[in-house]
């Protein structure tokens, strides 16, 4: 049976938000060594095009996740489901935390342990967010 329901719209928009977070930071890595070797301006307007676009999309998710939990009901959910969702949000902190420090940082080696552990933790949110759907 399919659905164009309010449902059908929520995770519509949490996957978009999740999509642009995630591929957005896969994208970038592969742009940064090119932005970089063609100058610090262009690697600098690089960089912050990606900010503008990918922070909003992260609000998204948050935003529509957090809509998820008032539409599921966490109380009557097996506790494994609520096993997945605390590993979720931690990852989901880990992979913002990671981002913002990544993008403020001085040290090399800061930034570099960051952002890779933005990504991983992004995709781990992706693989939890999945779990949480399929079951
Ligand atoms: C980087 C941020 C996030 C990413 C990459 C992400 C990714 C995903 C993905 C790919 C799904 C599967 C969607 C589907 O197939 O319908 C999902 C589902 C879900 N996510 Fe997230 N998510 C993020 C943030 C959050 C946050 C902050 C929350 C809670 C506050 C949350 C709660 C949920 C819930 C409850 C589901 C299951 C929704 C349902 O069954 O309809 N997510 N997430």
């Amino acid at each position: 049976m399919v659905d164009y329901d309010l449902d059908s719209i929520r995770r519509f928009l949490h996957v978009v938000g999740a999509a642009v977070w995630v591929g957005g930071q896969i994208v970038l890595a592969a742009l940064v060594p090119v932005a970089r070797a063609a100058g610090p301006d262009v690697h600098r307007a690089v960089t912050n095009a990606f900010n503008r676009v990918a922070w909003p999309f992260f609000g998204l998710a948050v935003v529509t996740g957090v809509w998820s939990i008032f539409v599921i009901d966490v109380v009557d959910v097996e506790s494994s489901y609520n096993v997945a969702l605390g590993l979720k949000l931690i990852a989901v902190a880990i992979s913002g935390t990671a981002a913002a420090i990544h993008t403020n940082t001085t040290s090399p080696m800061i930034r570099g342990v960051t952002g890779g552990g933005s990504l991983v933790a992004g995709l781990a949110a992706v693989y939890l967010g999945i779990v949480l759907v399929v079951g």
